[in-house]
């Protein structure tokens, strides 16, 4: 039986983060230049349902049966296995890789998830459709996030902008004109969860100032989603600088994020905001193609251990 591998996308959020989870619209985009890729590799000398599970980038090394129930990889296995109606899995060993970095709002989580599901269940000879490996990473994703919106699996999965709202069916749009964002890592590692956590706590507190903020959120989403399918990518940064006074608002930015968000608009960024859970990990910036490398570098000026330049490219819908 030969070796099977799969591999998935880094993603952004461009906007409505947190809101999201309140309903709102927000738009995510894959990031290709980092990635997950997961190899299961047949065992044949082994026993049936001997999983080893290597991840040497996080340091991890161990059998499936050692993980705990509601270990991230542990869960996206049994999950692949129940799915098939396995009750014992052939002997293999899960090699997984990743760039992306973790806790970072790259959507590494996701990312990992997505390649497993998709190696193993073709390892089994079994191939799952999109629909089914994205329902699959939203199981796993609920340990990574406690209440996520399903944002991270979705644009993962189907590797393709996304105008997502909580627990409706896909929505893809057109992308008319390509547009260049640089991704600045404040190197501040932050779990979504807890970010999420206090946003929940903050919304509990009062009610009608956080649904104001949610609902100004979807609004700059729908018309982020205009300006893209109507061909006027500068628009959105006007756009950005207002969905980070938002996050901001919501007490889910940082002073390194708004140090980063400040440099880039110095630098020529025409709107800049933080990107995913926040408190730590990336923002972005919206930049001309040939004003990126100088933005890239105030960046690295003010802070940022890793920058990517990405394009956004044009896109049928
Ligand atoms: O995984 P992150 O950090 O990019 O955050 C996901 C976006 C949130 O809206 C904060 C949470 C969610 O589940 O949608």
């Amino acid at each position: 039986m030969p070796a099977f591998t799969a591999s998935a996308p880094g993603k952004i959020i461009l906007f409505g983060e947190h809101a999201v989870v309140y309903g709102e619209p927000a738009i995510a985009v894959p990031v290709t230049q980092v990635f997950a890729r997961v190899t299961v590799l047949p065992e044949p000398r082994e026993e049936r349902g001997q999983v080893r599970i290597l991840a040497p980038d996080v340091g991890l090394e161990a059998r499936l049966d050692d993980l705990s129930a509601d270990h991230p990889l542990a869960a996206a296995v049994r999950g692949v296995a129940s799915a098939l109606d396995v009750a014992r899995l052939q002997a293999c060993t899960l090699r997984i890789a990743s760039t992306i970095p973790v806790a970072s709002g790259l959507g590494s989580g996701a990312a990992v998830s997505v390649a497993l599901i998709r190696a193993l269940a073709a390892f089994l000879g079994r191939p799952l459709t999109d629909a089914q490996v994205s329902a699959l990473a939203f199981e796993v994703e609920k340990l990574h996030h406690g209440t996520p919106s399903g944002i991270d699996n979705t644009v993962v999965t189907y590797n393709r902008p996304v105008f997502f709202v909580k627990g409706h069916s896909l929505d893809t749009f057109a992308i008319a004109h390509p547009f260049t964002i640089v991704i600045g890592d404040t190197g501040v590692s932050s779990p979504t969860k807890e970010t999420v956590a206090d946003v929940r706590r903050g919304w509990q507190a009062q009610p009608e100032r956080f649904e104001g903020l949610f609902a100004a959120a979807g609004s700059i989403a729908r018309a982020a989603r205009q300006a893209i399918e109507a061909g006027f990518p500068d628009r959105l940064g006007p756009l950005m600088d207002e969905n980070h006074a938002l996050l901001q608002a919501m007490g889910v930015s940082s002073p390194a994020l708004d140090r980063l968000v400040e440099a880039a608009r110095n630098a020529g960024a025409l709107g800049a905001k933080l990107s995913g859970g926040g408190r730590g990990g990336n923002m972005i910036a919206l930049t001309s193609p040939a004003a990126a490398p100088a933005v890239a570098a105030a960046l690295a000026q003010a802070g940022a251990t890793a920058t990517i330049i990405t394009e956004v490219k044009s896109h049928a819908g």
